[in-house]
């Protein structure tokens, strides 16, 4: 398995000063940035665009940014989002016509895809797609809205997923999105999460050093 990824959602931070909490974050060990964009229609919630991450880009952010699409339709923004500095874009295959198609796009971006799956959504989306994936992201929420509490059946799908990863011989991250807390951080590592997305876990806490370290201390038990 590859080293454990720490992915502080944006969704739950100072957005009046975004530029500096993000880099605040990173310098307190996160290792990447996970970006939620919401369109009021796929999920019932609004919030960024192309533009904010391109900003964040220009503010001096180096770190890899995770853009987690809940848009319906996908495809169109895609182009947008890779022009504006992001690393990895992962989708909702309920949100694209054409999920092999998607999948292609932003890799001929230059980006690194994924597929998101929300409680519900079977894993069997996966079964022509594998090679085409870098990440697979499971909701242990449904989407839309950060603090909401983990939904423990998430646990069995992810070592589904671990198991179909390992079976595949392929380089993809298991990644989880959604109450993730110090306190289940080592189970959802031990199901076979390696990145873990946390919004209100680290960005509602003082002291974003502690609550980062407290979760690689969890990970490394
Ligand atoms: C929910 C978003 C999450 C959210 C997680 O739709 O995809 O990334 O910010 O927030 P927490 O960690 O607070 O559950
Ligand atoms: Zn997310």
């Amino acid at each position: 398995m590859q080293p454990y990824l720490i992915a502080p959602s944006i969704l739950s931070a100072d957005l009046a000063r975004l530029g500096e909490d993000v880099a605040d974050v990173l310098k307190c060990g996160a290792d990447v940035i996970h970006f939620d964009v919401m369109d009021n229609h796929y999920v019932p919630n609004l919030t960024f665009g192309p533009a904010l991450c391109k900003a964040l880009r220009e503010y001096g952010i180096q770190a890899p940014i995770d853009v987690h699409l809940m848009v319906k339709p996908v495809d169109r923004i895609i182009p947008d989002f890779a022009a504006a500095g992001a690393s990895y874009i992962t989708f909702h295959p309920e949100a694209s016509e054409h999920i092999d198609r998607t999948l292609q796009l932003i890799r001929d971006q230059g980006c690194k895809s994924g597929l998101v799956f929300n409680p519900a959504t079977p894993l069997s989306y996966l079964d022509y797609v594998m090679d085409k994936v870098d990440i697979i992201l499971l909701m242990s929420v449904n989407p839309g809205f950060g603090g909401q509490s983990f939904i423990p059946s998430t646990l069995e799908k992810l070592k589904q997923a671990r198991r179909r990863i390992d079976e595949s011989g392929l380089d993809i991250r298991l990644e989880v999105d959604g109450g993730v807390k110090t306190n289940n951080i080592a189970q959802i590592a031990a199901a076979g999460a390696d990145m873990f997305v946390a919004g209100s876990a680290i960005f509602d806490q003082p002291d974003y050093a502690q609550v980062i370290s407290q979760m690689r201390a969890q990970l490394a038990t």
